[in-house]
């Protein structure tokens, strides 16, 4: 099978390229590496193509989807603040560029579309776990960005009968994700954090809670969602099913490493939602998700990752100097 995976080069796009790739599956990787890198591609490089160029390109688009059968479409702007700093920019990409994704996609005849989704959509409906059935009210235009996302593929799959499914993944962590960024993810600028014995920085009180979710059960919803049947249309939550704060996360940190570091608060950040946590009942049942990696072994295993990348890094420095 012949798969396009729109952001291959990023965090959750090269883990699922990996997967495919050990598959056996055909890969076309279409990136203009914003924020992807090319060095997650490294080991694979031989075995896929990369089209560096933007998804608001609509010709380099339609040029990726030549003869595909899946497409996998993760490219975005990832980040709550960065949206709330400039929404023109993530509406651009993540809107009109997911609108080109979709158009191309028809024209190509794909047999379905995955789309990344976000639990961002729910903003902050009280309720928690939360479920597909509750009325989405994203509370940035990050959240508003994804959900729009949704209701186009969902729109395609009604006026053109293009399949499509939307995965709604809940803080997605592990190795890759890039921890150097203002806008990365907090679990990755933890870790890197307690390597490098710099305190964390917490946005709030720390008693925020996520539904954090290692990058190894995303790729399996990914996959399970291009080829599970009866589902075009269909939102699933893909999490963990659990909650933890940020403060239980520093307190893991320091006992997988030993490290005492003092935590630095600062004030919430705007758009921040409070708690997360995601019933998974239906991705159980209709893509037979199973996430087999909790949190604690994600959160093991990343803090591995990082620290290999670490010594990498000073190995690579210290032979240039
Ligand atoms: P990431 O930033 O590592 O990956 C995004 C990739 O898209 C990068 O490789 C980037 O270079 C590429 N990209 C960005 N703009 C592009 C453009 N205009 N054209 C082509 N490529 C472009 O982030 P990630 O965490 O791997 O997120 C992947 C997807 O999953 C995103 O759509 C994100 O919104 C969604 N998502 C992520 C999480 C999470 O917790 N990480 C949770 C919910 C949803
Ligand atoms: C994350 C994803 C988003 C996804 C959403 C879905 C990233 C960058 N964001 O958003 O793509 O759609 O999950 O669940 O992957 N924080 C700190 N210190 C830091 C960084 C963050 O305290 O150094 C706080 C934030 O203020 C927030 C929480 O940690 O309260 C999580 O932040 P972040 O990792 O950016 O994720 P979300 O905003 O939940």
């Amino acid at each position: 099978m012949r798969y396009v995976v729109t952001g291959g080069a990023g965090f959750i796009g090269s883990n699922t390229v990996d997967e495919l790739v050990r598959r056996g599956d055909s890969v076309v990787v279409l990136d203009d590496l914003s924020s992807g890198k090319e060095e997650n591609l490294a080991e694979i490089r031989g075995k896929i193509s990369f089209i560096k160029a933007s998804i608001t390109d609509l010709e380099a688009v339609r040029k990726a989807m030549h003869e595909a059968d899946y497409v996998l479409h993760l490219a975005a702007r990832a980040s709550v603040p960065r949206s709330v700093k400039d929404p023109l920019e993530t509406n651009r990409i993540n809107v009109e560029g997911t609108l080109n994704v979709l158009v191309a996609a028809r024209d190509a005849k794909v047999k379905r579309v995955v789309f990344a989704a976000s639990s961002s959509a729910y903003g902050e409906t009280p309720t928690l776990p939360k479920v597909e059935t509750m009325r989405p009210d994203p509370i940035s235009p990050y959240g508003v960005s994804k959900y729009a996302g949704e209701l186009y593929a969902q729109t395609f799959g009604r006026v053109y009968g293009l399949e499509n499914v939307c995965l709604r993944y809940f803080n997605i962590f592990g190795p890759r994700q890039d921890p150097s960024s203002l806008y990365s993810g907090v679990l990755a600028k933890f870790c890197s954090a307690f390597l490098e014995g710099t305190p964390p920085v917490v946005f709030g009180d720390g008693e925020q809670s996520r539904d954090f979710t290692y990058v190894d059960n995303a790729v399996s919803a990914n996959l399970l969602a291009c080829e599970a049947p009866n589902v075009s249309g269909k939102v699933f939550n893909i999490g963990a099913g659990g909650r933890v704060t940020l403060n239980q996360t520093i307190a893991h940190l320091a006992k997988l490493t030993g490290a005492k570091l003092e935590t630095k608060y600062e004030p919430p950040r705007e758009g921040d939602i409070r708690d997360s946590q995601a019933d998974i009942a239906q991705a159980r049942e209709l893509l037979s998700y199973d996430p087999s990696v909790t949190f604690e072994e994600g959160l093991s295993r990343t803090l591995d990752w990082y620290r290999e990348a670490q010594a990498k890094a000073l190995a690579k420095q210290k032979s240039e100097a």
